[in-house]
């Protein structure tokens, strides 16, 4: 399963990172919550495999990501590294894991590297994570902002709000922006922020933004594989800014309905999915259970 793709990718560092923001070449992330999916965004050469705090609602079900914890967080992680062979792996460090201090955030910054075998960590906030940030970085473990609307905080954002609407609140992510840049983050998720605020802020930024409904005027994108690939039955909310490019629930329902009608109607499993036994060494246990 964990076999690598037939035209291996080299590792992606964070100079890889750097180099294709340099270049102007978009950088792609994904999230990936378990093996198989981690397994399907390196092979399609993902840049970037994020192991998102959303994974409590769509992998897990849980009402919101304040439920999970860092020890089920640490349980994807490691599954999402042992599938990953190119894509540089980023672990979310989950609501009440780092915000308490700056010490707290790097132990738990230490377990995901250790225990969770990722590269990088993210968290959320600006300019009031700047010191947790700087803590972190400055022992050598890669951070990865996330400002805008920041879902773990949205009891106080009052929902799951567009950021940045007003040249206030734009100047504020900016602010935040900046201040997380300063702290050592190598690249911050902006989310739901209007495009145009989203792409001067990746202007002034000398650091890659990497956008979520935030137009394509940031370093590059990332969004939910359950999202984009359709997996999830119909009816189900979307934000605006999720393109599905997939329809992963049509096809897993149709292969299910048919193995359902095909083992009731005894059609599966045919001959070829059974294992052959030599005749006589049938016939032979044949009469030993007559004889029984
Ligand atoms: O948890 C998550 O999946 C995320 C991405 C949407 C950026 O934070």
């Amino acid at each position: 399963m964990g076999a690598a793709p037939a035209n291996q990718r080299k590792k992606v560092t964070l100079g890889t990172l750097r180099s294709l923001h340099r270049k102007g070449e978009a950088i792609t992330m994904m999230t990936a919550h378990d093996f198989p999916s981690a397994l399907v965004a390196d092979h399609a050469g993902m840049d970037v495999i994020l192991v998102g705090d959303s994974l409590a609602m769509v992998a897990l079900g849980m009402e919101d990501t304040s439920e999970i914890l860092v020890e089920e967080m640490l349980l994807h992680c490691r599954s999402v590294a042992r599938a990953t062979k190119s894509a540089f792996v980023i672990g979310d460090l989950p609501m009440g894991s780092y915000e308490v201090a700056p010490e707290q955030a790097h132990l738990t910054a230490i377990r995901y590297i250790k225990e969770g075998r990722v590269q990088g960590i993210k968290l959320e906030g600006g300019k009031e994570m700047a010191s947790t940030i700087q803590r972190i970085t400055a022992a050598g473990i890669p951070v990865l902002g996330h400002i805008g609307l920041t879902p773990q905080r949205q009891n106080a954002l009052g929902g799951f709000r567009v950021q940045g609407k007003t040249c206030k609140s734009a100047m504020a992510i900016l602010e935040d922006a900046l201040a997380v840049q300063e702290a050592g983050c190598f690249a911050a998720v902006l989310e739901a922020v209007p495009a145009e605020v989203a792409a001067l802020i990746t202007e002034t930024l000398s650091i890659p933004t990497i956008g979520i409904g935030a137009g394509a005027g940031c370093s590059g994108q990332v969004l939910v594989q359950t999202d984009m690939t359709g997996n999830f039955p119909p009816g189900r909310y979307l934000p605006k800014f999720v393109k599905k490019y997939g329809d992963v629930w049509s096809e897993a329902m149709k292969a299910i309905e048919a193995y359902r009608e095909e083992v009731k109607s005894r059609d599966y499993p045919a001959k070829e999915h059974t294992y052959p036994m030599p005749q006589e060494e049938f016939e032979a246990f044949e009469k030993a259970v007559k004889n029984l």
